[in-house]
């Protein structure tokens, strides 16, 4: 096929070797897809029909974002590749990488009734095709909780794996958004933004990390708590994403309402509690990983959207910041073509907000650093 043909042509020349019978059927097939074409999109000006429809797929795919999920065949990996996949046309393409068992996934994911084609790429000598031309990359590769352990005991295993595939990310994706997902997230980013820095590359504006599973819960808990439906609820979840970390701000619940200080000690205490609650009661089976895809898949499509330019999308997320005096911080922020648009204020907190974030403070602290200090001296 020459460079600059569409399929629908090629299809056409093809159809000049068939028996009449055959290219009655095919023929009339193209028809109708062209038919349905000209329904849709009366002004487009192709004079082939059939090729009109391919082209407008190929543009639609050339347009498109490129998404790469790193750690894809992991309890994480694989439900947020599908409910990724199932975005359809939003996505040019879904590459899917890890170490191991990748072939399986993408070979499952690429049946899903959806435009966007899911490749797979296994092992390091991948990794590069992986990441070329990619947009967005979620990071999602590294070892998870076992009953027992805290957030910062998985930091030996998941510093070196962050620093490496950012550093990847760096070399053939620099201009993709980074969203890091791998725990301990209050080490993790910082590891990552400063790998990418030591390749020259690294926008703090782009590398986020997840937390929306604190928000997804906040609201779930808050719903359920007040009797309405969680969809309805926003709870901005700030600071970290460890257990002595993060900070829920019930003050700001939208739609407001008057918790008394019981009801937000137990709301806060069971959002700081809930990953391990998880963990134990999956026994060693690993963490979150469904509600973790769920929430992922959330962020991933606010964050398409925004490439998209759409306006006014604020999430909480984990990045670089000065909201505080801290290097990084969980905020409130806006989202727009080029990643973080606007950190937005943390907004008026009670007393026990206050003195609560004073606590936090120390104990994030000691995790930017740790995690900082990994980078430089990896
Ligand atoms: N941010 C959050 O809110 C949140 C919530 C839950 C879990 N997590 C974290 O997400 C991470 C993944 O969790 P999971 O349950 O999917 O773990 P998992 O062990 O089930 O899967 C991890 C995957 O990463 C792959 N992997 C390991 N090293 C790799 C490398 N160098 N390159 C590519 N792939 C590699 C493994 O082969 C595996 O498929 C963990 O660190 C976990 O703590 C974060």
């Amino acid at each position: 096929m020459e460079r600059d043909e569409c399929v629908g042509s090629v299809a056409m020349r093809e159809m000049a070797h068939e028996t009449t019978d055959e290219r009655t059927t095919k023929g009339a097939a193209l028809r109708r897809t062209a038919g349905l074409h000209d329904h849709l999109m009366p002004k487009e000006g192709w004079t082939t029909r059939g090729c009109a429809v391919m082209r407008v797929a190929a543009e639609q795919r050339r347009l498109g974002i490129h998404v790469a999920v790193l750690g894809a065949a992991g309890g994480i990996g694989q439900p947020l590749s599908l409910l990724l996949a199932r975005r359809g046309s939003e996505l040019a393409s879904l590459r899917l990488y890890d170490v191991a068992n990748v072939a399986g996934v993408a070979a499952d994911l690429s049946h899903v009734d959806a435009r966007a084609p899911v490749r797979p790429y296994q092992g390091t000598s991948e990794l590069a095709d992986a990441l070329h031309g990619v947009d967005l990359v979620v990071l999602v590769a590294g070892a998870a909780r076992k009953p027992g352990m805290s957030r910062d005991d998985l930091f030996q295993i998941n510093a070196k794996v962050v620093f490496g595939l950012a550093t990847a990310v760096a070399q053939h994706a620099p201009n993709a958004w980074l969203l890091v997902v791998t725990n301990p997230v209050d080490a993790t980013v910082p590891i990552a933004l400063e790998a990418m820095r030591k390749q020259g590359a690294g926008n703090d504006r782009k590398v986020i990390g997840v937390t929306s599973l604190d928000a997804v819960r906040a609201k779930k808990f808050v719903g359920d708590a007040v009797g309405v439906d969680p969809a309805r609820i926003m709870v901005p979840v700030v600071g970290g994403h460890a257990a002595n970390t993060m900070l829920p701000l019930l003050s700001q619940c939208s739609p407001r309402f008057a918790f008394t200080e019981k009801e937000i000690e137990d709301l806060t205490t069971k959002l700081r509690e809930a990953g391990t609650q998880v963990v134990e009661a999956k026994a060693g089976a690993g963490s979150a990983t469904l509600s973790m895809a769920h929430a992922a898949d959330r962020f991933v499509g606010q964050c398409l959207r925004a490439m998209q330019g759409a306006k006014g999308i604020v999430e909480c997320a984990y990045v670089s910041s000065s909201v505080t005096e801290l290097p990084f911080f969980a905020s409130p922020v806006q989202l727009g073509r080029d990643g973080v648009e606007t950190y937005l204020p943390l907004g008026p907190l009670n007393t026990g907000e206050r003195e609560a974030l004073q606590l936090l403070k120390s104990e994030l602290a000691r995790s930017i650093q740790k995690g900082t200090e990994f980078a430089r001296s990896a």
